[in-house]
């Protein structure tokens, strides 16, 4: 039983609200999270972590690495310690590794496991278990792994990690960090040089923190490509680690002091690396007025404390090509746009239907049950805003399909609606964001 089936779900109404002010700090960044513990558990010595996310995605990620051998404690609020075993030295676990709602544990960790000689099962809640993982059983495969899936290549999964595993190249089919990480991880223990070619660049947190625990790796650009070549076996060595503030949750802070009048909002110490910060740019294109004060560098990553002012939002077609530098921003960039003068037009985003949710059909469904004017299309959402005029909320109950960031848009769309929205379940917010509604609360009081 998970967290999930396990819990009842917690239904909340989010009201209009008045402005957001004042200053706030987001959790430590998701994707670092994971990485900082999985690397920390794969190097030699110890690593100790700063502002690392305590939300259920990552503390499954810790729980699966406890499992397989590594000693991981928690000091303090988001420190963390982590004794690895080295690389090749994960044990059996005793049981199915649980992995709750999260893909990035997933992927990543069938990555590592597919160059240990180790047979593990991985299972998931009812989101994750309808995710796709052909796209990383596919290439991990390759690489002297085998899998044994459930109907449609889905978890439960077992995994049987190869003796001896052989690099390859492999071009993404799909723009994907996590499958780019999988290979790459598998790589680390796989004799020669693994190659990874991006023909759209992904989130490389992978590649920046593998060389910070001494990896062997190179990144070249060539022809409009990335390159990533990793040379085999490594041997990491245990550092010491600061996450920077995660974009992906500052979002719904930015969009909510956008649209809800007379807000103006700092939030502190977010990263913004550039393959990240694709939101920022597409709202400061749609008119949002957002500064950065006090750029610097937190563990070699870009990060600024953001102003954002309430701003009269215009909608644009936004670029499918800043698609990947804001995956996981897009539900909250539909409710900008529902507010904003005009139309904004999206496309190229067929990756989100595999996402925690269905995010365009899910969120089509859920921005018009709040009165909103939603065109759904295959790969992508056409919205005709408000014009900065409430939206009219109303009675209905919001389905977040297990869905965190589904939850999270919702909620700011409610303090932008006239009678409010309802969400079925808060639940899952735990998963990326658990002070999501204090800090809400907080900064933007009824
Ligand atoms: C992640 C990569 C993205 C993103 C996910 C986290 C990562 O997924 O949606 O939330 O940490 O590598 P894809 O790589 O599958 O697009």
């Amino acid at each position: 039983m998970n967290a999930h089936s396990a819990a009842l779900p917690t239904p909340r109404r989010f009201t209009p609200t008045g402005p957001l002010t004042g200053r706030i700090r987001v959790p430590g960044d998701k994707s670092i999270s994971h990485r900082a513990l999985m690397f920390g558990a794969l190097a030699e010595g110890e690593t100790r972590i700063t502002g690392l996310l305590e939300g259920e995605d990552v503390l499954a990620t810790a729980a699966a690495l406890r499992a397989m051998g590594a000693t991981i404690n928690r000091e303090g609020p988001g420190e963390w310690r982590v004794q690895g075993t080295g690389i090749g030295n994960l044990q059996q676990p005793a049981e199915p590794l649980e992995m709750g709602n999260s893909g990035t544990s997933t992927r990543l960790l069938m990555g590592i496991l597919a160059s240990h000689p180790l047979t593990v099962t991985l299972t998931g809640d009812a989101s994750l278990s309808r995710r796709p993982m052909g796209r990383v059983t596919e290439p991990l495969g390759e690489m002297g792994a085998a899998f044994a899936a459930s109907p449609g290549g889905t978890l439960p999964l077992t995994l049987h990690g190869a003796r001896a595993a052989h690099p390859i190249t492999y071009r993404l089919p799909v723009a994907s960090a996590q499958v780019k990480s999988a290979v790459l991880l598998a790589g680390l223990n796989a004799h020669g040089t693994t190659r990874v070619i991006e023909p759209v660049p992904t989130r490389d947190h992978t590649e920046r923190m593998l060389k910070g625990f001494g990896a062997d790796l190179e990144v070249e650009e060539r022809d409009g490509e990335r390159i990533i070549a990793l040379h085999g076996p490594a041997r990491l060595q245990g550092q010491v680690i600061e996450v920077p503030g995660d974009p992906s949750s500052a979002a719904f802070f930015m969009v909510a002091a956008l649209i809800v009048p007379g807000s103006e909002l700092v939030i502190e110490n977010v990263g913004l690396n550039p393959t990240r910060a694709g939101l920022l740019a597409v709202l400061r294109q749609m008119g949002g007025d957002i500064t950065e004060e006090n750029a610097r560098d937190v563990g070699g990553e870009p990060v600024a404390d953001l102003r954002v002012r309430h701003s009269a939002l215009h909608g644009i077609a936004v670029d499918p090509a800043v698609a990947a530098s804001m995956i996981d921003e897009f539900p909250v960039l539909f409710v900008a746009a529902a507010l904003a003068h005009g139309r904004t037009t999206t496309s190229g985003l067929e990756e989100l239907r595999v996402k925690e949710s269905d995010r365009l059909a899910v969120m089509a469904e859920a921005l018009r049950s709040t009165g909103a004017q939603v065109e759904e299309r295959p790969d992508g959402l056409v919205i005709d805003g408000t014009g900065g005029v409430r939206l009219p909320g109303g009675p209905a109950r919001v389905a977040t399909h297990l869905d965190h960031r589904i939850a999270m848009s919702m909620a700011v769309a409610g303090l932008a609606s006239e009678a409010g929205v309802e969400i079925d379940d808060t639940a899952p917010i735990r998963t990326s964001f658990p002070d999501f509604e204090a800090l809400l609360d907080g900064a933007a009081p009824a």
